[in-house]
């Protein structure tokens, strides 16, 4: 593959790339709508990703081209024009890149030609957007030989989905591809940005990846409600509680205090927030215990309160969901990512992992009307420079 994209990027730009570099996707173990609630999450970086051939170029021209959307052929732009433009397309993603390194200060002067070709499905909730983000970041880094280090780089890319494209996602997703390690679940605290590399040691057992195939649609509004909801729950218990977010709330203040909150929809959103952190943290203790039964039920337990509390889930997760739970050897199964479509994980014990395959992908063709794709997941290090 690396081969071939060198061709390509001879054809579209003439000559060679110095530098090949790789952004992974995540994948979310437990932990969900919780990063911008103060929570925990506890994801980890995968190996399908973002690859990125580049070079400098000598004026100021930005050229940038997908193999994933050569319709779209380059998009050009300059270093000294990087105002968002929607006609500029999945570009606006490392534009925003460049944009707020270069007014922190980082000495980006001339411009450059990129191609990139991504492996994660388009819209399947496994954060190709941060992946690019990422990918671009670590180039970045390289090309300029700026003086960056990876945690701004993920601070870099989370202020491009909140500011520059308009989604007001949490950390998570570019921390986990930024800081992502070969063989490891990362539990981080969002509030603090503490984190813990948590060995993803699941023995007998393989993490699945099932994708409905039904492309997160409207989701980005519908996130931002989320978000918001969460916010007028915590400014309804702030009234009489002295917190900062949810996350800090354990799930007997919660209940003994959702007359202050008043709404039945705003309390089961914050409810949501509430026993999901608990349930990371759970989670997290279980898989280093080794009791993957006990991991199982947190993640069948998340799913269930992400369907009914948050609802972020719809049929194709939900029917996704159910039939991996069905299978024998699944220790538990839930959505993963935004939700509203995009993937599910399952953890599937790997002697009945052919069988679990066939079965869910039946199940839910009839129920569905089209396929599922599933795959084993591997974990590998988050976006770095491949030679
Ligand atoms: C998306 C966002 C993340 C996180 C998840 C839900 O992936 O980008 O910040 O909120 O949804 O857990």
């Amino acid at each position: 593959m690396e081969k071939e994209l060198q061709t390509i990027f001879n054809e579209k730009f003439g000559g060679q790339a110095s530098g090949e570099y790789f952004a992974p996707g995540r994948i979310n173990l437990i932990g969900e709508h919780t990063d911008y609630n103060g929570g925990y999450v506890f994801p980890a970086s995968i190996t399908i990703g973002t690859y990125g051939l580049a070079r400098k170029r000598d004026d100021k021209k930005v050229r940038l081209y997908s193999e994933n959307f050569s319709e779209k052929g380059i998009i050009e732009f300059s270093i000294d024009d990087l105002e968002f433009k929607k006609e500029h397309d999945w570009t606006n993603y490392p534009k925003g890149m460049v944009r707020f390194l270069k007014s922190d200060g980082f000495a980006i002067e001339s411009g450059m030609e990129i191609l990139f070709y991504g492996t994660i499905p388009n819209g399947a909730g496994l954060s190709s957007s941060a992946s690019i983000e990422l990918l671009t970041g670590v180039i970045l880094k390289d090309l300029f030989q700026l003086d960056v280090k990876m945690i701004e780089l993920v601070q870099t890319g989370k202020r491009v989905e909140n500011k520059f494209i308009g989604v007001n996602s949490g950390i998570m997703d570019q921390f986990a591809i930024g800081m992502g390690q070969k063989d490891h679940a990362i539990l981080l605290d969002t509030n603090t940005l503490e984190y813990e590399m948590v060995p993803a040691e699941f023995g007998d057992y393989v993490v699945a990846i099932m994708n409905t195939n039904k492309r997160r649609e409207l989701a980005d509004s519908k996130y931002n409600e989320r978000r918001s909801e969460c916010e007028d729950a915590l400014s309804r218990l702030q009234t009489k509680l002295s917190i900062q977010s949810l996350g800090e709330l354990s799930e007997e203040e919660f209940l003994s205090n959702t007359n202050l909150i008043g709404d039945e929809t705003l309390i089961k959103r914050a409810k949501h927030a509430v026993t999901e952190n608990e349930r990371t943290k759970k989670a997290k203790a279980a898989l280093v215990k080794g009791d993957l039964a006990t991991f199982g039920k947190l993640l069948n337990a998340s799913h269930k309160s992400l369907q009914y509390d948050y609802e972020v889930t719809g049929s194709e997760l939900d029917t996704l969901v159910a039939a991996a739970q069905a299978q024998t050897g699944v220790l538990g199964a839930r959505m993963t990512g935004a939700g509203f479509g995009g993937c599910a994980i399952a953890l599937v014990k790997a002697s009945a992992f052919a069988n679990f395959t066939e079965n869910v992908k039946t199940t839910y063709k009839a129920k569905i009307g089209y396929d599922t794709d599933i795959y084993k997941a591997s974990i590998d290090d988050g976006a770095r420079k491949l030679k």
